[in-house]
């Protein structure tokens, strides 16, 4: 089995960050995430070090949505990231993360004015979406008396190698301006007195594991740029949004591309265009997944077997705490703690406690023995794992536990039954 670095092996158990998954579901409970900060931050430095080496100008977006952990952007914003913020909560943990406004780009296919007044005011570069939207920002813009600084998400019509909800960049997707389109939009921007064009911004979509949609989109972006700076745009950063894949499979050969390979692929149009024009914008990317996803896993607790049409293995957490498998079919290896890297003996489908038949975490698995009681580890959970839990069925989220040089501590407590309840009200025909 093919593991990075901070998950090891011994006598059968799994450790994360050097402590035992079994130490740690004994201290916390179970269902768990546990994730290794210092994981992150190494593939931060690494993925930055590989893009600055070969372009002057770099700065890394980490795409909050990917796990809004308040610690895990406080790692980041320590390590010199910015973000990319897709809604008014993940601007604001941002800021208070410590990330610099100017280090931020609020994106969105769909801000309301609230979301558009908090950008004008919080300083923040907003990447444009429509026309409409472009207009009702600079009439905020203007009323606030500010001049903010804009983007515009490009549609560059490009089919991605991925799962069909997750590729953003299709000539049929709801993000961005077509790329016919574009032209007129900076036209209109450069005369309004509100907002001021400075980049251009797209995101072609997500776990994408070829290098040639990334360098075809970089090709498409340089080709709009040469006509932006024609029309006057004076551009301070091309922003190529993020989408690098990561290998979920541990026991085959699934090709990755390396942070490295993902550099040599957007770079070259980039440099190019630039030297061309004798312009000098910085490079911004938007990586998520790739920072984060495998240094995380989710420990989950046996509650029974059952031998039906096939062997269930019911575990105390479903899709309410990791959705992936059931809304896009996504594989994540699963660990039998105590008997990892035995021979595999029967073939088992992992199940959750919610009352759904989609509520599959993993299907037929060949794995070691599995009883009641045992403890496995679902991996690369990372990514889009507890942002994306909801409360279903009534049951509480679970806590989220960061582990930095060999020590645990709560990133996220536990939510309780009263958590449940907290922001219900009873309406006032039920007081009496
Ligand atoms: N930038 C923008 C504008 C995005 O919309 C996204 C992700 C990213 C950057 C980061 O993409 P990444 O590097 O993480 O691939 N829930 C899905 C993934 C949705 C991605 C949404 N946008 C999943 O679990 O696979």
């Amino acid at each position: 089995m093919n593991l990075p670095p901070h998950l090891t092996i011994r006598e059968g158990q799994l450790a994360i960050g050097g402590i035992d998954c079994a130490t740690l579901a004994t201290r916390y409970g179970t269902p768990l995430y546990v994730t290794d900060q210092d994981r992150i931050v190494s593939l931060f430095r690494s993925f930055r070090d590989e893009l600055s080496s070969r372009y002057p100008k770099v700065k890394v977006l980490y795409a909050a949505k990917a796990n809004g952990n308040l610690a895990i952007l406080r790692a980041l914003a320590r390590e010199g990231a910015g973000a990319d913020v897709f809604s008014p909560g993940e601007l604001r943990l941002a800021l208070s993360a410590g990330m610099a406004p100017g280090d931020l780009l609020f994106n969105g296919s769909s801000k309301s004015t609230d979301d558009l007044s908090l950008a004008v005011e919080s300083g923040v570069t907003v990447s444009v979406d429509s026309f409409d939207e472009l207009r009702q920002l600079d009439r905020i813009s203007q009323k606030k008396g500010k001049e903010t600084k804009i983007a515009f998400r490009v549609n560059p019509a490009i089919d991605v190698p991925t799962h069909r909800k997750i590729a953003t960049g299709l000539a049929t997707s709801k993000f961005g301006i077509p790329h016919d389109r574009i032209r007129d939009a900076y036209r209109e921007a450069l005369a309004c007195r509100g907002v001021k064009p400075v980049g251009i911004h797209c995101h072609i979509g997500s776990q994408i594991l070829a290098t040639e949609p990334f360098a075809q989109t970089a090709r498409v972006m340089a080709e709009i740029v040469r006509d932006l700076v024609r029309m006057g745009v004076t551009l301070e950063f091309i922003d190529l949004g993020g989408g690098l894949g990561i290998p979920y499979h541990h026991y085959e050969e699934e090709r990755a591309p390396t942070p490295a390979d993902y550099a040599s692929a957007i770079i070259p149009p980039i440099r190019d265009v630039s030297a061309e024009l004798g312009i000098n914008p910085a490079l911004w990317v938007e990586p998520g997944r790739y920072l984060v996803a495998d240094s995380t896993i989710l420990l989950v607790r046996v509650n029974s077997v059952k031998k039906a049409h096939k062997n269930f293995v019911n575990v105390d957490a479903g899709f309410n705490l990791l959705i992936r498998p059931a809304m896009y079919d996504s594989y994540h290896e699963v660990v039998v703690n105590g008997r990892a890297g035995m021979l595999p003996s029967e073939t088992y489908t992992i199940t959750g406690p919610i009352c759904e038949s989609g509520d599959i975490l993993a299907s037929d698995r060949r794995l070691p023995p599995i009883g009641a009681g045992d403890l496995l580890a679902i991996l690369d959970t990372g990514a889009y794992g507890f942002c994306m839990s909801s409360q279903y069925n009534c049951r509480p989220r679970c806590a989220e536990v960061l582990i930095h040089g060999g020590e645990a501590a709560l990133m996220r407590r536990a939510e309780t039954i009263e958590d449940l309840t907290a922001t219900m009200q009873i309406p006032p025909w039920q007081k009496e």
